[in-house]
């Protein structure tokens, strides 16, 4: 690993998405650090199959091209690790009371400020690239009605008019510490991400998931980075994939 995160920017005025542009780049050799950023994204899209929202102007749409050293397996610690970042930078240079929902949204009064969807290439046991694909929420002061009242923006949240580049200037240092930090020292990670996380620990939640929605008690993280829930039955449940949503605080 040698480039700092943002060591140089490919800034487009529309692209479909930026995550695109960017495998692109990296499966023709681009070195880490990379990051493109664009003015709307035309095919924006999030987990699961979904679209991100991505206006003209209102939002920071960037992936950034990673050469992780890390296990394939171990890959969902870099997508916690940007998690991390980007809710350290609302709350420390943004004044917003941030806080990360697992897997990886960054909520501001239980409302999405940020999306994180991390995609890569894997090669034997390794990860020969992955993009980091980050969505933030900062112009906006209306969405549509499918998110209306379960999205917020950085101008909803604090009523100034920050633009992409102010953010920007702070969150890639942020990435680029907590993204080495994912490569070295994991559990710092995990340590953190928990603390960012309220909801990870003692809440009673509902996962849903293709197979059936389930019940119980957040235990925490694994180093897995999968959501550690305990049922009723007291079994425990390692939740790799799913939509949790939360039934009461802090039981
Ligand atoms: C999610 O919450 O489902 C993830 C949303 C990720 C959105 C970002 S915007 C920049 C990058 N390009 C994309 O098409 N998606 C990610």
């Amino acid at each position: 690993m040698t480039n700092r995160l943002g060591s140089a920017l490919l800034r487009l005025e529309s692209v479909s998405s930026t995550n695109d542009v960017a495998r692109e780049l990296a499966a023709s050799g681009a070195s880490e650090g990379i990051c493109v950023i664009a003015g709307e994204q035309t095919a924006g899209r999030g987990r699961q199959g979904r679209t991100w929202n991505s206006t003209p102007g209102e939002g920071l749409y960037l992936s950034v091209i990673l050469r992780p050293t890390v296990e394939a397996s171990n890959s969902p610690i870099i997508t916690l690790a940007a998690a991390v970042a980007v809710a350290e930078t609302l709350i420390f240079d943004f004044k917003i009371e941030a806080e990360i929902k697992w897997p990886n949204d960054v909520l501001a009064r239980g409302r999405k400020i940020c999306g994180i969807l991390v995609e890569s290439a894997i090669e034997g046991s390794r990860l020969s690239y992955a993009v980091m694909g980050i969505g933030i929420n900062i112009l906006q002061r209306a969405f549509p009605d499918s998110i209306g009242t379960t999205a917020t923006s950085v101008f909803l949240e604090t009523g100034s008019e920050v633009t992409i580049k102010d953010l920007l200037v702070f969150l890639l240092p942020r990435l680029d510490h907590w993204y080495r930090a994912s490569q070295s020292r994991v559990d710092d990670v995990l340590g953190r991400w928990q603390k960012l996380s309220p909801m990870a620990l003692n809440c009673q939640v509902v996962v849903e998931m293709p197979e059936g929605n389930i019940e119980g008690i957040t235990r925490g993280l694994l180093p897995s980075g999968a959501l550690d829930v305990e049922l009723t039955n007291g079994e425990r449940r390692a939740i790799f994939a799913g939509e949790v949503r939360l039934r009461r605080n802090q039981v």
